[in-house]
């Protein structure tokens, strides 16, 4: 037997030990105290197995719950129950500086390890609840395949989808998402990126990625198919809390990966068992953060809820703690300067080097709509309390910073145009001291004079004037925009429609880097050249976030237009990721056929048409109250003067 031992991270406080596993009661530690308080799961899975798999199920094993509930069981379809509560608080983070040793007993192999033991086992007093929570995938609500559903249609007051006959092309989609399906011992838990079966080199199209499957559960959403979707949520939230290494270095817990994989692995006389292997970015091509997949994951969270009326699964303390933990990740204090959360390049959507570390605009648009949701679904009590102000602090801060800095328009431009540089002092105009010849010369002439847009990047002396569609119909979406700036990017959107849709809605980001812009910023990357790929390709799975946009500010009309001319291409091309060239006329260079966000877009953005009352369940109005609250005291002192009070903004209305 070996002693393993890891370090915890100073910023983290170990309330208990890791309990892990399905198959192996033995796995379980029967520590009285882990029993009635809860736990922190802190081990990495490789100290388990050699390899980095979260839980495990056997494919024919049947383990036991134990008698005090902390077991988990599974039966041929793969329920099980684990328990799992994790500390989290704004404070704790912020004031904790001890390290603390935790030591786990295993063999090498990992098939039969021996208890976990564990030093020192601290009770927490910001947890959410006193007792250990139980994780019951599939002995919930669900609707779908998987039998054993309650149909959570019937549950009071919710909207029917509304039943349309399907065209020719629908089912072929539905036919394609269906067979993107994975199944976790015989349960669905998500759809796989691409399933092109001429693709000799899947890379990592094989596996299940947070953001990808988004549009995919929106589309069972909104069919009323809840069950892998719930099943998603949970097993996500369990990935969540293993450990990601990279060369020795684990950055902050709360992470979520950018995908899974289901994998089977071999266990004794000829038996299989199948595992769960996330990738928090250590295996990803440029090896990224995935900042993106929390804050889907609790946008994904609040849909589920809205959608099937299962606010229960939200409510329930490991998911609250799951949730926490992620907003304890972005709101913990770091060297930033501003209330926008500060990324590496690649965090996104856009995975790869394109000159959009520091604060781009997609983290910003997203991080606003996961704090808004987070909003509604954090259980307030003494425990979340101070968690509850940060978040309100920091939407409050957030949205002035975005509509504030981050808006252009013609007029905007001018007044850049002729900014003073240099400027000291507190009430400088020019705060980032931008020199005037940033301005790019297609801006000049690209511009409109009617609608405007939410710029692609600030930092210090730099702003990056790229119109990156997702971050604005997200700003739009999340009313991170004012009301009137959501109506002038549609505008824009519309005056711009060729640049911006042409051939294939729609284009990732306008306009493309190229000579030695291109060089310089993506690394001479040869998939990201001009006009391709992230580098100003045309993606279809931004339709449903474009519908959803557009139906929140009334512009149907525009919606349908997308919609339709991606019925006529998408089904003839296969379903491709994404198109090239300026007006998206060519498939991609090295796109995925059949890639399944593209084929879920379609579907989602057809449902969100048929069924507008619960596509509104999607979108956010202005939040008034967050316009109040202003936590600066500078204001008050009268020493120095409260930048935000300072800006003359006109555009908060
Ligand atoms: C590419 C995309 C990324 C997506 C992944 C799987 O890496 O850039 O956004 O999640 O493919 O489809």
């Amino acid at each position: 037997m070996n002693t393993i031992r890891f370090l915890i991270k100073p910023t983290m406080k170990p309330t208990s030990k890791i309990l892990f596993s399905c198959r192996n009661s033995q796995f379980f530690n029967p520590n009285s105290q882990t029993q009635t308080h809860p736990f922190r799961v802190l081990v990495s899975p490789r100290f388990i197995h050699n390899t980095h798999m979260a839980f495990r199920f056997p494919s024919s094993g049947f383990y036991q719950s134990e008698p005090n509930g902390i077991g988990g069981f599974s039966n041929g379809r793969g329920s099980y129950i684990v328990s799992r509560v994790l500390s989290t608080s704004v404070e704790t983070r912020v004031n904790e500086n001890s390290f603390e040793r935790i030591y786990v007993q295993g063999n090498n192999g990992g098939m039969n390890v021996k208890p976990l033991v564990v030093e020192r086992i601290d009770k927490d007093e910001n947890m959410v609840g006193e007792e250990g929570s139980r994780i019951e995938v599939d002995g919930g609500v669900g609707v779908g395949n998987g039998g054993g559903d309650v149909n959570l249609r019937n549950l009071e007051g919710l909207i029917e989808p509304k039943v349309v006959e399907e065209s020719e092309v629908e089912k072929e989609a539905w036919r394609l998402l269906r067979e993107a399906v994975v199944y976790y011992c015989g349960s669905p838990v998500g759809t796989v990126a691409a399933n092109d079966p001429g693709d000799k080199q899947p890379l990592n199209y094989d596996q299940v990625f947070i953001r990808d499957f988004v549009p995919s559960a929106l589309a069972f959403l909104l069919k009323g198919e809840g069950e892998i979707v719930r099943n998603f949520l949970l097993h996500t939230l369990q990935l969540q809390s293993w450990e990601k290494t990279v060369d020795c270095y684990s950055p902050g817990q709360g992470l979520m990966p950018a995908s899974f994989k289901v994998r089977t692995v071999p266990l004794d006389e000829n038996k299989y068992e199948e595992v769960l292997d996330p990738d928090f970015g250590e295996s990803a091509i440029g090896r990224v953060a995935p900042v993106d997949s929390g804050l889907w994951w609790i946008i994904l969270l609040r849909a589920y809820g809205k959608l099937t009326g299962d606010y229960a699964l939200q409510e329930r303390v490991d998911v609250q703690t799951g949730l926490k933990m992620i907003l304890n990740l972005c709101l913990t204090d770091g060297f930033d300067m501003f209330p926008s959360l500060l990324v590496t390049d690649g965090s996104c959507m856009i995975d790869r080097r394109m000159g959009i570390h520091g604060h781009p605009l997609e983290i910003q648009a997203l991080f606003y709509s996961a704090l808004r949701c987070s909003r509604e679904m954090l259980a307030v009590n003494d425990g979340s309390k101070n968690l509850v102000r940060a978040i309100n602090n920091r939407l409050s801060a957030l949205s002035f910073h975005i509509r504030e800095y981050y808006w252009v328009d013609m007029k905007k431009i001018n007044e850049i145009y002729r900014y003073k540089t240099e400027e000291y002092s507190m009430d400088a105009t020019n705060k980032f001291n931008i020199y005037p010849e940033q301005i790019p010369s297609w801006l000049m002439d690209w511009i409109p004079e009617e609608g405007g847009y939410m710029m692609g990047n600030l930092q210090p002396a730099h702003m990056d004037f790229r119109f990156f569609t997702l971050g604005n119909l997200w700003s739009i979406v999340s009313s991170l925009g004012t009301p009137r700036q959501n109506t002038a990017m549609l505008n824009l959107i519309e005056a711009k429609w060729d640049d911006l849709v042409g051939h294939m809605p729609l284009k990732i980001c306008y306009p493309a880097f190229e000579f030695e812009e291109w060089r310089i910023i993506t690394g001479s990357d040869p998939k990201n050249t001009p006009w391709s790929y992230h580098n100003g390709g045309s993606w279809p799975t931004l339709l449903w976030q474009f519908t959803l946009a557009c139906m929140k500010m009334g512009r149907l009309e525009l919606a349908q237009k997308a919609v339709d001319l991606a019925e006529k291409r998408l089904p003839v091309d296969h379903w491709p990721e994404y198109y090239d060239t300026r007006t998206g006329r060519f498939i991609g260079k090295q796109a995925r056929r059949f890639q399944t966000w593209t084929v879920a877009g379609f579907l989602a953005s057809k449902l969100l048409l048929q069924n507008p009352e619960m596509a509104s369940m999607l979108f956010w109005e202005e939040d008034y109250e967050l316009l109040e609250i202003c936590v600066c005291a500078l204001s008050k002192s009268g020493r120095k003067k409260c930048s935000r009070f300072a800006a003359k903004s006109q555009i908060l209305v």
